[in-house]
């Protein structure tokens, strides 16, 4: 039986952690050569080892997403390796929180734009032109609900993901008019269980302003469905995305929120 995205080469940063390496490990099982990057140097190379154990293909390599430089390098080394490029998932990102916007560094604030959205500019900029040699693909970027509604705390976060939910519909349109075969989506998942709650208190420079977030908590209260998101039940998303199951999908934004972007519901008890 052939995969979904059997034979497609697939870029996805951040692929070492959470939704990016259940994405990874998605679309590797699901016929796809995977490229994993990220900055993370020791759980990287662990999940293309867990990959190629499952019998997938997948290499690694060390990517910080703010580097224009390195996006150069590690694009030719992926067409080297792999001969073409069919999916990039634009998933890398970083959220910082303070208890009101008038205490966040502008330091931090840069920070914070640089890997959610000079990243995603650097990896179109970079990509578009090895996927239009290959003659078209997918591009999916990972924006948040915090792309669609605005969260306390949060507006720093928000700006980003905002900005990325409509960079993704401009390229639609440019890659529409190129006639180039390549495809543009947003992702904007709720509250999904990953590794990224717990850092949250410490990416603000390490201030510890900030209380540990758990999010099963948060989302038995915030989600309709009562419960956490899993970083699989987003890869899934981005796999229909990535493949030719979503052909007539452009400039759209699939929510994986457990329904928190519908309304709130009034729990029975
Ligand atoms: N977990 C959630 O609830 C949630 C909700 C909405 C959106 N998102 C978005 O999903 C994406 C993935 O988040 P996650 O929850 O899997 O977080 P995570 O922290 O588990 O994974 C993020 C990965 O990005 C990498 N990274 C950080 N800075 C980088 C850089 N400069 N260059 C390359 N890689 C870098 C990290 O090393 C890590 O491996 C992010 O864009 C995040 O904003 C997450």
């Amino acid at each position: 039986m052939t995969g979904q995205v059997q034979g497609k080469v697939a870029l996805v940063t951040g692929g070492a952690s959470g939704i990016g390496e259940a994405v990874s490990e998605l679309l590797a099982r699901e016929g796809a050569s995977v490229a994993v990057t990220d900055v993370d140097d020791l759980r990287g190379p662990e999940v293309v080892a867990r990959i190629r154990k499952a019998g997938g293909e997948a290499s690694f390599w060390h990517h910080d997403v703010t580097s224009e430089e390195r996006w150069i390098e590690v694009v030719a080394d992926v067409m080297n390796r792999y001969g073409r490029l069919d999916v990039l998932v634009s998933n890398a990102g970083i959220g910082i929180s303070v208890p009101s916007i008038t205490e966040m560094s502008l330091a931090d604030w840069r920070r914070q734009t640089a890997i959610n959205l000079d990243g995603v500019f650097l990896s179109v900029k970079h990509c578009l032109p090895a996927m239009r040699k290959t003659g078209g693909g997918s591009v999916i970027m990972m924006s948040s609900l915090a792309g669609l509604r605005g969260a306390a705390g949060l507006s720093g976060y928000c700006a980003t993901k905002g900005g990325v939910r409509l960079f993704a519909k401009a390229i639609a349109m440019e890659c529409a008019t190129f006639g180039d075969g390549i495809r543009v989506n947003s992702v904007h998942p709720g509250i999904i269980d990953t590794p990224i709650w717990g850092k949250i208190p410490t990416e603000a420079g390490g201030s510890g302003q900030n209380a540990p977030i758990d999010p099963e908590e948060r989302a038995k209260m915030a989600t309709p469905l009562g419960r956490a998101g899993e970083a699989a039940e987003i890869a899934q998303g981005v796999l229909y995305l990535a493949s030719d199951a979503s052909r007539y999908v452009t400039g759209t934004e699939l929510v994986i929120d457990g329904g928190m972007n519908a309304g709130g519901v009034a729990r029975r008890a």
